[in-house]
């Protein structure tokens, strides 16, 4: 069959096929003018716009490699089995050009508990080309076959992108992940030099094209989409990374003037914590046993209570803020004067139990930033976190015969005191925090 083919060329005009596939056509809703639908998104359309000129060499920074033209790609192989036509392909040298000729239809960017990037791109009319080699079998009765250059015209194509945004309230940046794009076009054309030995049979083919070219087109596009995503992704990040997202669009004026505006919610929120806190049993509640190890031997603690949670309340001043669709809440929250207590069981030279353990833990503080949603009118809590760790002083008595173990006993059990507080505070704490952030009304 090969063989047969080169003869022909000899003899054979090159026979180009040229034909219509359409794919998926649609009425394109009309672009938005001014395409952004805030002044972030508007940022990010005239820097994104700014980069076109550079598109050719890629920004090998971000690890934008260059962009028009694309490629050549690595070799594609392609599979079409459907009634008419079983055929394979492979694709090389394809390179996709005119990808910077895009015009940004739609940017948004939504702030709030959605917080997500929508995109519209359009490319008129951009051009994938290489060589390809096809083999295949038509109506199950014709060969089909044939190599040599080929091109692919897609025309009026639509990138619609997603991305979820995220943002920091420390760092004031946002910032988007998980983007993926999605592309409709309105045709395709594609062109195979020299199919069927630059002979006849064009209506065969002519027939077939249609089958063939949305083939070719989402074996190339699953090659081309993952390298268009990753160079958007980081472009919009990189222009993310300079916008201090305040800057653009709080609402309120000048912090100083609301320093300590949270002050009344937050003790109102605490009052909550506390009072769900005694109400579920947490003081004193029950902490998990522990089998600790002290060098000089073992000691099982066991029956431990924590007594004094419910005591957590402001530090301080709390400030309220407001950016775009939520209202921020900053917050230092304390607790003071925890009991621990616990039974235990020492095990060195010999066995004593009934040994009993209490603690003092003078003061935890913790910092908080919490943001309510004005539309979905729900809370997050953004950051819960322990600032300060105040001193611990442990008690033990009973040890009798092994009173030599009193020190280092007395150490372990003051890191187990630690990271139990810890624990329950982050988790638990967080708990009731949470409920109680959904309960009181905002201000
Ligand atoms: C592309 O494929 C053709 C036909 O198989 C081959 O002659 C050519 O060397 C290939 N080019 C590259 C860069 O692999
Ligand atoms: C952008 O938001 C507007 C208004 O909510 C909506 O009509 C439009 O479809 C959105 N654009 C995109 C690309 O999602
Ligand atoms: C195929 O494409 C290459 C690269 O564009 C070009 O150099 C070559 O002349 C083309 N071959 C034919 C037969 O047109
Ligand atoms: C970032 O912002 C600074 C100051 O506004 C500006 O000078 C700089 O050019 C910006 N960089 C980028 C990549 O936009
Ligand atoms: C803790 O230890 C005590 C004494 O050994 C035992 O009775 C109790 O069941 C233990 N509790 C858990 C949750 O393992």
């Amino acid at each position: 069959m090969k063989s047969l083919i080169s003869g022909m060329v000899v003899v054979a005009v090159m026979m180009a096929l040229l034909l219509p596939a359409v794919s998926s056509a649609q009425a394109l809703e009309e672009c938005q003018d001014p395409p952004g639908n805030n002044e972030i998104a508007a940022l990010i359309v005239k820097a994104v716009e700014a980069v076109r000129p550079i598109l050719s060499n890629g920004i090998p920074e971000l690890g934008i490699p260059p962009l028009d033209p694309l490629g050549p790609l690595p070799n594609i192989a392609f599979h079409i089995d459907v009634p008419r036509l079983r055929m394979d392909g492979l694709l090389n040298e394809t390179v996709v050009r005119h990808i910077s000729e895009f015009i940004i239809c739609q940017l948004n960017f939504t702030l709030g508990i959605t917080e997500k990037l929508e995109l519209d791109i359009r490319l008129e009319d951009f051009r994938i080309d290489g060589y390809y080699d096809v083999d295949g079998l038509a109506l199950s009765l014709f060969p089909v076959f044939g190599n040599g250059n080929f091109s692919l015209d897609v025309y009026e194509a639509a990138v619609g992108g997603g991305a979820k945004i995220s943002y920091n309230p420390l760092s004031d940046h946002a910032s988007i992940k998980d983007l993926h794009l999605d592309i409709n076009f309105d045709r395709l054309v594609l062109v195979m030099e020299c199919i069927l030995g630059c002979g006849d049979m064009s209506d065969l083919i002519n027939g077939l094209i249609d089958e063939i070219a949305p083939v070719v087109f989402d074996a190339v596009w699953g090659v081309i989409d993952p390298i268009l995503t990753s160079a958007l992704e980081n472009g919009i990040n990189d222009i993310l990374k300079n916008i201090s997202i305040s800057d653009i669009i709080t609402l309120t004026q000048t912090k100083e003037k609301d320093i300590g505006n949270g002050n009344g919610f937050v003790d109102l929120v605490m009052e909550s914590v506390d009072s769900h806190i005694v109400s579920s049993g947490m003081d004193p509640g029950p902490v998990p046993n522990a089998t600790l190890n002290f060098g000089l031997g073992t000691a099982a603690l066991y029956g431990g209570q924590l007594s004094g949670l419910s005591t957590m309340h402001r530090d301080g001043l709390a400030t309220i803020d407001k950016v775009a669709d939520w209202v921020f809440l900053y917050a230092n929250v304390a607790v003071e004067n925890l009991q621990m207590e616990y039974d235990a069981v020492v095990k060195a030279t010999s066995e004593v139990s009934g040994v009993q353990i209490s603690a003092n833990v003078e003061r935890v503080a913790l910092y908080l930033v919490a943001r309510y949603d004005l539309y979905t009118n729900t809370a997050d809590i953004d950051q819960f976190i322990i600032t300060e760790f105040g001193k611990i002083d442990v008690n033990i008595e009973g040890l009798g015969v092994l009173g030599y173990v009193l020190e280092p006993l007395a150490d372990v059990v003051t890191n187990l005191i630690h990271e139990d507080v810890a624990n329950i505070l982050e988790t638990t704490g967080k708990e009731y925090l949470q409920e109680a952030l959904n309960e009181t009304p905002w201000p």
